[in-house]
Formats: C-alpha cells, structure tokens, sequence
C-alpha cells in the first residue's frame, strides 16, 4: 500500500514538475478537486481526444460528431433523471467531521480484500516458479476463494441496497464491516443521505426573470436532444452513432484522487442507436471494441478488466465499466452502457415531441435503444501518465526517470539538439526543426551536456532525440536516439520525417484494434 501510495505522489509531482497538471487557481491556495492542463498536459489530452476522436467518427462511416452547449433547458435534467436520482450516498463520521461517499468506504474496504488477494498470488508465484498457474491457483487455493466470495458478498448486497435505496442497509453493512474513518479512526457513523450532483446556476440579467439551470453532468444528453437533428439532416440509418468530448461538472463528494475525480472534467461519449431487442449483442460488440482500443496503444492487456456493475444506473438494462490498475487500484475508466430507450422516451414525453425513427427495413417505426460508451479524457490522461512514469535502472548502475507514453500520444515528438551552441550548428538544427515542424511537435535543446538534454526528453516523454554535431555539417546525417531502448543511429536528416512517422502516426496505433 505504501509502495503504491509513494507512486501515487511521485505521479502527482512529476506532473507538476514537468508541466503536465497544475492545481487550479495555485496562487490563491487552490481549488479542490479542480486542476489546469499545463503546456504539455494539454498537448498529450489533445492527443487523446484525436485518438477516440478518429477511432470513432473517422473510421466508422455510420458515426458522426457534435459539439452541444453546457447550458441546456432545465426540463431535459427532469426528464433524464438528473434532478430526481443523480444522487451519491454520503455519510458523515461524528468524530472527525469527515464526509464520504458511503459507497466508496464499501469499496475501499473491498479493494484492501483485492489487495490481499493479489499478496497471496504474487508470494505463489515466487514460490513455484516458471510452473505457476495463476489461473489456476485463484481457483483453488482456499484463502483465495473465500476472500474472492466476501467481496462477492459485501458489492452485490451493496448493490442490492442501493438499487432499492435501503440507505439504513447501507449504514449497517459499513457497521457490520466495522469500517472505520480514515481520519478519526472512529466507527461513530451518521445515517447515510443521498445528496445531488449536479452544480445549479442562473441565466438571465434580472433576479426575477432568471432561469434556473444546471451545468451538465454528463454529455450525453446534448446527443438524446440532438437525434432527430442529426438523423434527418445526416440521412443516418439505424444501427448509428453520434459521439461528442466535451466538458462535465458534478459536485463529487470524494475529492481526492488528483484528476481521477474532479469538479469540472472532460467526457468522450458516444451513443450509438440501435433497433430494440438488439441490445445484447450490440453491448458486447461494445465492449469488445472498446477494450480493443485501450489495448491498441500497448499499456499492458494485464492492466484492464470488466466489472459488470451490481447497482445499475436508472437508465440501463446492463452495464459494464472498463477498469485499468491506477496506481491506487483498479478503477472505473470507462462505461459501457445498455441505456434502452429510457432517454429519448423520456423526451418525448417532456417534450410533447414525438422522437421516433422509421425503419425501412422492418417498416415499423420505433424509439431506438441506445448502447453508451463512455470515458473521461482526465481519466485517461492519468491511466497513460501513470502508467508510462517509471524508473529505470541502467547497466551502469545509475538510475533514469522516464515516461514511455504511447509514441503517438506523446506532446513532443522529437527534441533537437546541436552538439555545441556553435560551428552553425544550432543554426542547422533549427533548419531541421523549421521543417519537421509543419508535421510534428518538436522543440529545441541547446543547455547543458548532451546527456542531462536526453535525460529531460526522457522526463518528458517525449520519443526521440535528433542530435546534431560536425559531421552533420559534412554529410548531412544526426544521430536519433530511441527514448525506450536508448539506442543511437546515424540517419539521413531526409529520412527523418519517414522515421519520426512510423513511429507517432495515429494508423499505425489504430490498425492494431484489427
Ligand atoms: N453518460 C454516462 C456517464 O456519464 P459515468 O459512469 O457517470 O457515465 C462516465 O461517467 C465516465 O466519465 C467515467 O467512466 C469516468 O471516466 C468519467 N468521470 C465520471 N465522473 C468523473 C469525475 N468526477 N472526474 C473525472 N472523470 C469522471
């Protein structure tokens, strides 16, 4: 726990430190939960963003994009369910005054269980050796099984009460786990009360005429309001999608966890309509494909797995959320969601407008189901960093910090260095900069020795290293070194772009979902 709570922080400072994520509003103390992208973090969100981006409106013929306003009409939160059930259970310790989010005591609990189980496996492992079955093992060995059937235990009756919003069970199960508060270490708990997410505003000059309204919690909607839009004007035929990153707010109670749960975040959704009867089969088509696209930029297929959800939303038949392992754990990265026809039916009625669509087909005319993926581009941003943020020992002995992001995620492609700042040398590496910059990012080293400027790329991220010394002047070749392996070659400066290319092009990362 230690272990992961020290990478946790080392995450945290190094974003800072190298202008990945600063706090918001620093200088006066900061604002919880809140952060600003710095001048690489908002290079590598933007990577991320294009890489969804393409994936899915690029590369899908039956899938559009749209960019709907935060402020939308009061009515479409009622009729979505927002006002009435976007609610998170919260309790108060009596000791310590501390809120928390009742649900995410349970889980915390549970992933102390996770942790244990993990202990046990990784001490099996250095036991038997190359002959482990892990597999095997988790489905025999005694401890594993019974601690795998509390958690079982403890998350489906989680589940089941707060399905049935039995928030007294929800208390005793916190009470019968004799789960105490982190800071008072007390079990002195209030009773648990739901509490609204969603952040209220007014539009309007005056006090009197002044529309109440709420900044959007999810995306989704401004996608439900705009379907018979976008199908009429788009001439788009069921099975279709309509995708959308913007921003989201939601008054999260928890604010820890850096950007994993902000105030104010970014949402990449997409809603994909379909004729109703076929959402199964759509939801693990789904699934699949999502989880293809995570494994798609190679951060290790180890680091996700599935967990269906016991407590579903109030709009989902079935539901589904990608975790990857942060370094807190594994948490929610992504949501797969079966959202029947509760949105736009929902909208029809508030609305007093009829939202159907004909198919031709089957010549009957139906409100479609929608099938829902949906992920935070913050989440994201901190699954890539902290899982690419490491340290290395080399064979000499001394110690590197590098962050292997995806190449082609990476804010900077390619750092160029003359060998000296003199013989026409930065002159010559700004030529080559000056061309390769119309199609990559890349920057300019000239301080301090050759190695420390390589050790700050790598800090960076960034994946390759263009040095250019007195035999550049002769022949017309640098040497490009490789941020992972560290190697060094001697290359033409006109094959550069061609190299630099393979490596950071968005194709070449997204064939790999095939
Ligand atoms: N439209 C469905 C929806 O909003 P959700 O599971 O509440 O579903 C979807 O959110 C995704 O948005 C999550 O999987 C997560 O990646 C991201 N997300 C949700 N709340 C967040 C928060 N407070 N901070 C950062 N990301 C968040």
């Amino acid at each position: 726990m230690a272990k992961q709570e020290d990478k946790f922080k080392k995450v945290i400072s190094h974003a800072k430190e190298y202008g990945y994520v600063f706090q918001s509003s620093e200088i006066y103390d900061g604002l919880s939960a809140v952060y600003d992208y710095a001048q690489n973090g908002v290079e590598l969100k933007n990577n991320i963003k294009e890489y969804w981006w393409k994936a899915m409106v690029q590369m899908n013929d039956n899938i559009v994009g749209i960019d709907s306003a935060i402020f939308m009409h009061p009515t479409i939160w009622k009729a979505s369910g927002h006002v009435d059930a976007f609610n998170d259970p919260l309790i108060d310790n009596k000791d310590s005054k501390k809120r928390y989010r009742a649900d995410v005591l349970i889980e915390d609990y549970v992933a102390k269980i996770e942790a244990k189980i993990e202990k046990e496996v990784t001490k099996a492992a250095k036991r038997f050796g190359d002959a482990f079955d892990k597999e095997q093992f988790i489905a025999t060995n005694p401890r594993v099984i019974a601690n795998q059937e509390k958690i079982t235990t403890i998350l489906s009756r989680m589940g089941k009460s707060l399905e049935a919003e039995d928030l007294a069970d929800v208390k005793a199960l916190i009470e019968e786990l004799e789960i105490v508060c982190p800071v008072s270490g007390s079990k002195n708990w209030t009773d648990v009360k739901q509490f609204n997410l969603m952040f209220g505003t007014k539009l309007g000059a005056s006090a009197d005429s002044a529309m109440d309204l709420y900044l959007r919690p999810e995306t989704a909607q401004g996608i439900f309001v705009n379907f018979l839009n976008v199908q009429k004007t788009g001439r788009m035929k069921i099975p279709f999608g309509i995708a959308q990153i913007g921003k989201a707010f939601r008054n999260e109670i928890v604010a820890r966890q850096f950007i994993f749960r902000q105030r104010e975040f970014e949402q990449m959704e997409m809603q994909f309509f379909i004729r109703p009867g076929s959402q199964k089969e759509w939801y693990e088509t789904w699934k699949e494909t999502r989880m293809k696209w995570h494994n798609s930029l190679g951060m290790g297929a180890e680091n996700y797995r599935f967990h269906d959800h016991d407590k579903l939303a109030h709009y989902a038949d079935a539901a589904a959320d990608i975790e990857f392992k942060f370094p807190f754990g594994f948490k929610e990265l992504e949501g797969i969601h079966s959202r029947t026809d509760f949105d736009l039916s929902s909208h029809e009625e508030y609305s007093g407008k009829k939202i159907q669509y004909f198919d031709h087909e089957i010549n009957e005319s139906y409100v479609p189901y929608v099938l829902e993926t949906s992920i935070g581009v913050d989440r994201m941003f901190l699954a890539v960093f902290s899982n690419s943020l490491v340290d290395e020992e080399l064979e000499n002995g001394s110690t590197r910090t590098v962050l292997k992001l995806p190449a082609v995620l990476a804010p900077t492609k390619a750092a160029v260095f003359p060998l000296v700042k003199k013989d026409g040398l930065p002159d010559l590496a700004k030529e080559i900069i000056d061309d390769l910059k119309w199609d990559f990012k890349v920057a300019y080293d000239e301080k301090d020795a050759v190695g420390r400027r390589y050790r700050r790329q790598d800090a960076l991220g960034t994946p390759f290293c263009i040095t250019v010394d007195h035999q550049t002047l002769e022949d017309k070749t640098v040497t490009i070194r490789h941020r992972d392996s560290m190697e060094q070659e001697r290359v033409a400066i006109s094959d550069l772009k061609i190299i630099i290319d393979d490596a950071v092009n968005v194709k070449n990362w997204l064939q790999k979902m095939k």
